[in-house]
C-alpha cells in the first residue's frame, strides 16, 4: 500500500529498501555473529543521504517526520534489526537537542550527526532506574561554570560507537523528576568512561553499554536550554517521538519473517507438496500478513499524528509501539515454527528475527509502560465523555427473569428428533 504514503516518505522507503538490500542483507549473519558495529551500513546510509534526516535543515538535516524516520527504520529492520536500531538511536539521542538546545547548542552539535559524521546516544536508564525514569540517581552539581557529573548509566544503545551522549542527571534530588536536567557529553570528556558491554540476545551488532562518571566536569553550557529541571519532560517528549521509530523495527523485523517464512514454506516440500499449499499453514500465513498490516498502518497513522502536531501523542506512540512489538514477537515466533527444525538453528536466517524482536518489547519503554500511559490517557479521556454521553441512566435493567425453554413442538420437534 505504497501509494497511502506522501511522496517523499514513499522516496525516502525506497531509497532505505536499496541500502537494505545491498549493503544490510548481506552482512547482517556476520555482523550478528561478530557483534561488529555496522560501519559499512552507516556509509551507505550516509552516501544515499539518510543520516540524521529527522534533524531540521538549518542544521544541516532534511527536517524529515517522524513518519519518514519510522520507513527508513522499517526498511534497514526489514533486513537487520540490529542495524534498524543502530540507525534509529541517533534520533533518540538527538530529539532532546532539537526539542530543548538553545540556537548555538543545535548549531554546536546537530550538523555533525546530520551528516553522519559523528553517532550520538541517549542516557537515561540506570541500574535502578528503568521504568522509573524519574528516580535515577545520577548527580550533576554545578561548580563555578562547570557541572559535575557522578554516576552510572545503563542500557546505553550506541554506547561504544557515539561521539556524543545526551545524558539525564539530576541537578536538584530534592525535587525528584523536577530536578532531572538534561546535559550532552562528549566522547574522551575526562571523568567519562564507556564501560561494560553486554552480551544481548538480539540486536547483537549494535553496542549496548553502561557509562560511567566519576568527577567527569563539562562545560555549563552543556546543560540543554537555559534553565535546570527540564530533563524528564524533554526525556518524555523524546520517549514520545521516538517509540514509533521502535514501533517500525518491529514491523520491518515482523515483515522480514514473513517474507523468509512465505520463500521457506512455498519451497519446502512434505507429503508430495509444498508446505505452504496446507491449509493450516496458509491460515498462519494470512494472519501474520494481517497483524503486520495493521500493526504498519497503526505506526504510520501515530507518526503522522506527531509530525502534524496532534494532542495525544504519548497515546499513540505508546500504541503504536505496544501493538507493532507484541506483532513482531508473534510473527517471528510462528515464523520460526513454520521452518521446523531448521528454525531452531542458525543455518537459517530466521532464529535471528525472533531474538532481534525481543527488544521491540522492552527498550524505549517496557510494553507495561506503553500500557500504563495509554490507560493514563484514557482516564483522562472518559473524564469528558460524561457530557458527551448525555443520556441519564437511572440504574442498570434488572435481569430477565429465567424462562423455562418452551418445549419443541412441529417442524422443530420433528427436526430435533431425527
Ligand atoms: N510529555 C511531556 N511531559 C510529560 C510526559 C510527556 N509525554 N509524560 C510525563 N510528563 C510530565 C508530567 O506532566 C509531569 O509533569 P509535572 O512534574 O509538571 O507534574 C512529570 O512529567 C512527571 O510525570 P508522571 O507523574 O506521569 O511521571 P511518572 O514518574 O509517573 O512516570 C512514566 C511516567 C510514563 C512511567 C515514565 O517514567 C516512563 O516513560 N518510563 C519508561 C522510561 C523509558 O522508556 N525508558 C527507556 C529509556 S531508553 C532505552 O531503553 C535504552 C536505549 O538506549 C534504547
Amino acid at each position: 500500500m505504497k501509494e497511502l504514503l506522501p511522496p517523499e516518505a514513499r522516496d525516502y522507503k525506497e531509497r532505505a529498501h536499496e541500502v537494505a538490500e545491498q549493503a544490510v542483507r548481506p552482512v547482517a549473519a556476520e555482523l550478528d555473529r561478530t557483534r561488529e558495529y555496522p560501519w559499512s551500513v552507516v556509509k551507505a546510509l550516509r552516501d544515499a543521504d539518510l543520516m540524521g534526516i529527522w534533524i531540521p535543515e538549518e542544521y544541516g538535516g532534511q527536517s524529515a517526520g517522524v513518519l519518514d524516520l519510522c520507513v527508513v527504520v522499517e526498511e534497514l529492520s526489514r533486513a537487520c534489526g540490529g542495524v534498524g536500531v543502530a540507525y534509529a538511536v541517533n534520533a533518540l539521542g538527538s530529539f532532546p537537542i532539537i526539542l530543548g538546545g538553545t540556537e548555538e547548542q543545535k548549531q554546536r552539535w546537530l550538523p555533525a550527526v546530520a551528516s553522519g559524521e559523528k553517532l550520538i546516544a541517549f542516557g537515561l536508564s540506570e541500574m535502578a532506574s528503568g521504568s522509573d525514569a524519574g528516580s535515577l540517581r545520577t548527580r550533576a552539581e554545578l561548580d563555578g561554570d562547570e557541572y559535575v557529573i557522578n554516576g552510572d548509566k545503563k542500557w546505553n544503545t550506541n554506547g561504544g560507537a557515539a561521539s556524543i551522549y545526551t545524558v539525564y542527571a539530576s541537578t536538584r534530588p530534592d525535587r525528584g523528576s523536577r530536578g532531572i536536567s538534561p546535559i550532552v557529553v562528549e566522547k574522551g570528556t575526562p571523568g567519562f568512561e564507556v564501560g561494560k558491554r553486554e552480551d544481548l540476545m538480539g540486536i547483537r551488532c549494535v553496542p549496548v553499554h553502561e557509562l560511567h562518571f566519576r568527577d567527569c566536569r563539562v562545560p555549563q553550557g552543556n546543560l540543554l536550554g537555559d534553565q535546570e529541571g527540564r530533563g524528564f519532560k524533554n526525556a518524555m517528549m523524546t520517549l514520545d517521538r521516538a517509540r514509533p521509530g521502535v514501533a517500525a523495527q518491529a514491523v520491518g523485523l515482523a515483515q522480514g519473517a514473513l517474507e523468509w517464512a512465505m520463500r521457506y514454506t512455498s519451497e519446502r516440500q512434505q507429503f508430495g507438496q509444498s508446505v505452504m499449499s496446507f491449509q493450516a499453514i496458509q491460515f498462519m500465513i494470512a494472519d501474520m500478513a494481517t497483524s503486520i498490516e495493521a500493526a504498519r498502518q497503526l505506526v504510520y497513522s501515530a507518526a503522522r499524528a506527531i509530525d502534524a502536531g496532534e494532542s495525544g501523542a504519548s497515546k499513540y506512540a505508546a500504541m503504536c509501539k505496544v501493538f507493532a512489538s507484541d506483532v513482531a514477537m508473534k510473527v517471528t515466533t510462528d515464523a520460526v515454527q513454520l521452518f521446523g527444525g531448521y528454525g531452531y538453528c542458525r543455518d537459517y536466517p530466521i532464529e535471528k528475527y525472533m531474538r532481534d524482536a525481543k527488544i521491540t518489547q522492552i527498550y524505549e519503554g517496557a510494553n507495561q509502560i506503553q500500557r500504563l500511559v495509554i490507560g493514563r490517557a484514557l482516564t483522562k479521556e472518559a473524564t469528558g465523555l460524561s457530557s458527551m454521553l448525555d443520556v441519564k441512566v437511572e440504574h442498570f435493567p434488572e435481569p430477565a427473569e429465567e424462562k423455562q425453554e418452551p418445549a419443541l413442538t412441529g417442524a422443530g420437534a420433528e427436526g430435533s428428533k431425527s
